[in-house]
């Protein structure tokens, strides 16, 4: 059978066989591969009635949950068990990770997004994506790219500046592309500075083949394609979901007219091809449904942040008091969002079960509020008059709703939540607050009135059980915020330009998106990005900085000084002071997530690779690190340093060239263009009188800087310059010489 594939059938194999399968191509022996849902559990839809009723499936942690655990370890782990339910299912490939950035606390994605910082997403995501591709099965790397709203999500424009879309929204994409190499990255719905994502050439090909090595196939969101023909033209080599005979009629009538290169349909069906044959090679599986529980218990344990434990409230003993639970959710638990990650869990652990379980004394539980959220005075009642008669009261909260294709309006918890948590804090002044939520919502000011509170995610089917962990101490809270709380959702750098309209957002605070906005307006926030609370305590010795061949390598050791057996997660922030652009205050470089014992000290090792200390420059259009003294600081929270060192690092080469439009200034912050603009003022000076308005202007150094804003086009136009407009092509000649 010829392997040759004709036009005809090469448009077929570029879209879907139906949702979920490519298209088959019997005569040239290609199978169709079954690819699903993502990205924290496998979706395989049960019935073709029903689009999210999927094969229960263990439903991990979502990234929200997942991120906060800010451990690459326990990622990669968790790629490998998805990839051996992928196995087990026959998927080839699993439609995940989501690495678009946290832009706003209200996207209504954000539980399926790891964090508002491109370093720490990406080095998340780029362990998830080996750790599933070990097994044989791809990932897909999306929603490519500047996706960050579900708002108006399949045509809004997301008008944004190239310095912002390199360093903060491409750079996690960046990072996972060349480290691990996804079989698959997914375009997005939105249009990138007025382009469709779909349609994105400088996106599909430049950017992401062309400059960053991407060996695999493009593959577009479900719906995100508008015109076959554009798209494939831009790189775009799979469409789905299928079958789409019209589309593909207009990929074989363009090639024929020479509308389109004939050799990038081509391209785009071996690539796919490629793919079918890659996933033919995985070994069926069969997987531990028990032992998938128990990782998915495990991970939920190390996200779960503890944000608050004044006196020690917790860990509560499992012996000898009353526990209050009250509201809903622990007998409901919020553990993942809506949507296309929705899974059907193997199982469900609920936290009244759990806590149960673990307590010896009666547990008495009351729901609250409603099934919905909202305020039942009866329900209320009864919660404040268990909660009176206990010795602790443990009180369940969260989000509402949150779901793929909206955002939320507001970060408030309900009223009736409120109500409670306020009710109850007041009879019982030993109460603590568990929060379920897909992304962040405001805590202010209703923790000041209790003394704990566990930020407890949506943490998957396992989080009843890992909740009870957390707050009976079988497991020391670790988990990190992996984005910043704030005091009010107007203090957040994305306020005033989300989620834009008719058909534009404006990605207004630039580089400063979340904690690097608040730090540079230097905003009070209610929790920093990086915080979370220990049942331990940790001290930091010194901090060592070398200079590697990669990078910096930074050392500190870190001493565990309470009595529990504890995760300390060190944080790495850098700052380069008197930077020649602008630069958020601190950023994000490295971090370690160390185990350390009782009474114990370990030496942490953070790795910062060179590359990511540069920062776009726009006028040469590549990454430059600039050369100069790097502060760094390690510390427990972004606003936590606890040691600061600085180090020497080496710029990259590179000068701006000059130009007839540089300034004066420009001119002469550049030696040479200071030493032949310099010569060229020196003549014109010396030929004049010496009360002539040329050698006044050049005489006299406040006029000097005065002029420094002008480009030297413009100075040439003015009577009586020194400078000549036709000599402007011999200076920039000479001084780029
Ligand atoms: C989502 C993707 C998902 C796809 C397939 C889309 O609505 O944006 O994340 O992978 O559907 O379900």
């Amino acid at each position: 059978m010829s392997s040759e594939l004709t036009t005809a059938e090469q448009a077929a194999l570029t879209s879907g066989g139906d949702f979920w399968h490519t298209t088959p191509v019997e005569r040239a022996g290609i199978p169709a591969v079954t690819v699903t849902d993502g990205p924290h559990g496998v979706r395989m839809q049960a019935s073709s009635g029903d689009l999210l009723a999927g094969v229960p499936a263990t439903c991990f942690p979502p990234a929200v949950a997942s991120a906060s655990t800010w451990d690459p370890e326990l990622l990669r782990r968790m790629g490998e068990a998805l990839g051996d339910e992928c196995r087990a299912q026959d998927v080839a490939v699993l439609l995940g990770p989501g690495v678009n950035i946290k832009r706003s606390p209200l996207g209504g994605r954000n539980f399926e997004y790891f964090s508002e910082d491109p370093i720490l997403t990406g080095v998340l995501a780029t362990e998830w994506v080996r750790g599933l591709q070990s097994r044989g099965v791809g990932a897909s790397l999306k929603h490519f790219a500047v996706n960050s709203q579900e708002t108006d999500r399949m045509r809004v424009s997301a008008d944004i500046d190239e310095r912002t879309l390199r360093e903060i929204y491409l750079r996690a994409f960046q990072r996972v592309v060349i480290k691990s190499q996804p079989w698959t990255v997914m375009c997005a719905y939105n249009k990138v500075n007025g382009v469709y994502a779909s349609e994105h050439h400088w996106l599909l090909t430049e950017v992401l083949r062309d400059e960053w090595g991407f060996e695999g196939l493009v593959v577009s969101d479900w719906g995100a394609v508008v015109d076959r023909v554009k798209s494939v033209a831009a790189g775009l080599d799979l469409t789905m979901p299928g079958p789409d005979a019209e589309g593909d009629a207009a990929l074989v009538d363009a090639v024929d007219a020479g509308r389109l290169d004939a050799a990038l349909l081509k391209t785009s069906a071996e690539r796919v091809r490629k793919l079918i044959e890659k996933a033919g090679a995985r070994p069926a599986g069969g997987y531990d449904a028990e032992a998938h529980h128990a990782l998915a218990r495990e991970i939920a344990g190390r996200a779960i942040v503890l944000l608050k434990n004044d006196d020690d409230l917790l860990p509560l003993p499992a012996d000898g008091i009353t526990v209050g639970v009250l509201g809903e959710f622990a007998r409901t638990p919020r553990y993942q969002g809506g949507g296309s990650s929705q899974i059907t869990p193997t199982r469900l652990d609920d936290a009244l079960t759990e806590i149960t379980a673990t307590a010896t004394g009666p547990v008495r539980f009351a729901a609250g509020y409603t099934a919905d959220g909202d305020t039942d005075e009866a329900l209320l009642a009864e919660a404040v008059e268990i909660a009176r008669h206990s010795d602790v009261a443990i009180v369940f909260v969260g989000s509402v709703h949150e779901t793929e294709g909206a955002d939320r309006d507001s970060l408030d918890l309900p009223a009736a939540q409120i109500a409670l948590i306020e009710r109850v804090a007041a009879v019982n002044p030993r109460t603590v607050v568990v929060l379920s939520n897909g992304a962040v919502i405001t805590t202010k000011p209703w923790d000041e009135k209790v003394p704990a509170l566990l930020e407890g995610w949506l943490l998957g089917q396992a989080g009843g059980s890992a909740l009870a962990d957390v707050l009976f101490g079988r497991v020391n809270p670790s988990g990190r915020l992996a984005e910043t709380i704030p005091v009010k959702l107007a203090h957040h750098p994305s306020y005033l330009d989300f989620p834009g309209e008719h058909g534009h957002v404006r990605y207004g605070e630039g580089l400063h998106v979340g904690y690097r906005g608040f730090d540079a307006q230097d905003r009070e926030v209610a929790y920093p990005f990086g915080f979370g609370l220990s049942y331990t305590t940790f001290s930091y010795g010194a901090a060592r900085a070398s200079v590697t061949a990669t990078g910096v390598e930074i050392r500190v050791r870190v001493t565990n000084t309470g009595s529990r057996d504890g995760r300390e997660v060190v944080q790495a922030y850098v700052s380069l002071p008197g930077s020649r652009v602008r630069r958020a205050p601190r950023e994000l470089k490295a971090f370690a997530n160390v185990p350390v014992a009782a009474g114990e000290t370990v030496e942490a090792v953070l790795t910062i690779d060179r590359d990511d200390l540069a920062y776009w420059d726009t006028r040469l259009g590549r990454w430059l690190v600039e050369g100069g003294e790097y502060l760094v600081a390690v510390g427990s929270s972004s606003r936590d340093p606890r040691a600061t060192v600085t180090v020497h690092i080496a710029g990259d080469p590179a000068r701006i060239p000059l130009t007839a439009e540089s300034s004066v200034g420009e001119w002469f912050a550049d030696q040479r263009g200071a030493e032949v603009l310099g010569k060229a003022f020196a003549s014109a000076t010396a030929g004049a009188a010496s009360d002539s308005p040329i050698a006044a202007m050049t005489a006299d150094p406040e006029m000097l800087m005065m002029l420094g804003s002008l480009p030297l086009s413009r100075m040439a136009k003015f009577p009586g310059s020194p400078l000549r407009a036709e000599a402007l092509d011999g200076l920039v000649a000479d001084a780029n010489s």
